[in-house]
């Protein structure tokens, strides 16, 4: 199953490219039951593709592979224009969950997102109630961590977030791929916007 694939291939990768995600979620496929979801595409301006040459030798098998599954991914957005979102943002801007409460692969305890935002995009000042860790595979962020100077990442860097650390992303150059394990409280709540 293709999914298997992707489950295999980003676990694989955290394990062996991001120093500390592996110890957010478990390794074994079988600890998983699998949720099948339909496809949902991203918005227009989420543009896969151009994160292939933006990635390093390590990452980049698995952000092309991202890339051509893009259509049978079930995408979503946590924002709304209602919560001050410009449609800029809305329109470059997805993530999908591979593991979480929800699916693709459930876990009450784990959450591994693929998260992207176009170039340019400015995700303002945000927290919650996981702990998080940004592994980014393509392209880069100036990420604005509470307690932290800015500090610009790039593919194979990984950025730590303690539970209800503040922090805000500029994809400056951008865009930002990036898979994001989860641990704690709260897995699929709303971050809390400033
Ligand atoms: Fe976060």
């Amino acid at each position: 199953m293709e999914f298997d694939a992707l489950f295999n291939d980003v676990t694989g990768m955290l394990a062996q490219g991001f120093p500390g995600a592996a110890d957010f979620f478990d390794q074994r496929r079988d600890t998983y039951g699998f949720v099948p979801a339909h496809p949902e595409e991203p918005p227009r301006g989420v543009d896969l593709a151009a994160c292939i040459p933006l990635a390093n030798d390590l990452t980049r098998p698995l952000v092309t592979q991202i890339a051509h599954l893009v259509d049978r991914l079930h995408w979503q957005q946590t924002y709304t224009e209602a919560d001050g979102f410009s449609r800029d943002f809305l329109n470059k801007y997805a993530w999908l969950n591979l593991i979480s409460p929800e699916g693709m692969f459930s876990s009450d305890s784990a959450r591994v997102t693929i998260g992207y935002w176009g170039q340019g995009l400015f995700y303002p000042e945000h927290s919650h109630a996981p702990e998080e860790i940004y592994c980014v595979l393509a392209g880069s962020a100036i990420f604005h961590s509470e307690g932290h100077p800015p500090r610009l990442a790039g593919p194979g860097d990984t950025i730590h977030h303690t539970p209800h650390q503040k922090h805000a992303l500029d994809m400056t150059p951008g865009p930002l791929l990036a898979l994001i394990p989860w641990r704690g409280d709260g897995l699929v709540a709303k971050s809390d916007l400033k």
